[in-house]
């Protein structure tokens, strides 16, 4: 059985959907005088961590970046041990998502992984797809552009077989044609290691993410840091775009009142 919620009073609200960039795992390492891969070694530690917190906390999906399209471009070394690594985790994680109530599901070209890699994320997939707490994403071989290519084209498909009238392609048309359009767009994207940029990830559904950048590099991103960036979260006033402050508070609800709204 799930651990009950044990949500912390940050003084404002709490991010239902929360997506982090693990960066720095590398050079976390070399400052060290040891090899890249003992970054990510020791960054398997702050995933273990953040998804036991924030399920604990009672966030409803967390979406890690764990391997983008372009990560294919590095030393063959590094990728077959990222993809280990990969394996290794979600074997030895299971009892843990069970423990926690979590439901995990693979985001981006998942035929792209490696045959064993790919078989044991479907058998965790299905292992945990009757759980009712946390779903956490894992981002494999994921790179927004490409999402949005493979969106567009289907789309082409349905409009060219007559099966959509371009006229009424609308935001949650095009939504539909996403990898994952259920799960609301993340609240809060939370990056480490210091660079200011999304690196092509969920562009489209980061349109009104709040951002939390931190220094730390990914093996130091543990509870504490979890909290500041939660903290930074609750004293933000998200506007979607309009002037009243107490409109919508996370993705979810403004969804909610724009479908309101057109009703
Ligand atoms: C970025 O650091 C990190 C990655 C490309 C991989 C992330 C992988 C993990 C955190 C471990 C495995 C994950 C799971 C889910 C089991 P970087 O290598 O780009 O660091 P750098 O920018 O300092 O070089």
């Amino acid at each position: 059985m799930p651990e009950p919620i044990e949500r912390p009073d940050l003084g404002g609200p709490f991010p239902e959907h929360l997506a982090v960039i693990m960066d720095g795992n590398g050079r976390w390492a070399e400052q060290r005088g040891l090899r890249r891969v003992f970054g990510h070694r020791e960054g398997v530690n702050s995933v273990r961590e953040t998804v036991t917190e924030c399920a604990r906390m009672g966030v409803k999906s967390l979406t890690l970046y764990a391997f983008s399209v372009e990560n294919w471009k590095r030393p063959r070394v590094e990728v077959r041990y990222l993809m280990r690594l990969l394996r290794r985790f979600l074997l030895d994680e299971r009892a843990t998502l069970m423990d926690n109530g979590v439901r995990l599901r693979g985001l981006g070209r998942l035929a792209d992984l490696p045959g064993e890699a790919r078989r044991t994320l479907e058998e965790t997939e299905r292992l945990t797809a009757r759980n009712d707490g946390m779903l956490l994403r894992l981002a494999l071989s994921y790179g927004s552009r490409t999402e949005l290519g493979d969106a567009a084209r289907s789309l082409a498909r349905d409009v060219a077989a007559g099966r959509l009238d371009p006229e009424a392609i609308d935001d949650e048309t095009l939504r539909g044609y996403l990898y994952d359009p259920e799960t609301p767009d993340p609240d809060l994207v939370i990056r480490t290691a210091g660079e200011l940029r999304l690196s092509n990830f969920l562009l489209w559904q980061c349109s009104y993410s709040e951002l939390f950048v931190t220094d730390v590099c990914w093996p130091e991103f543990r509870k504490p840091q979890l909290l500041d960036a939660l903290r930074a979260y609750a004293g933000r006033v998200r506007r979607f775009g309009g002037l009243i402050d107490d409109g919508p508070r996370t993705e979810a609800s403004a969804r909610q009142a724009r479908a309101g709204r057109a009703s």
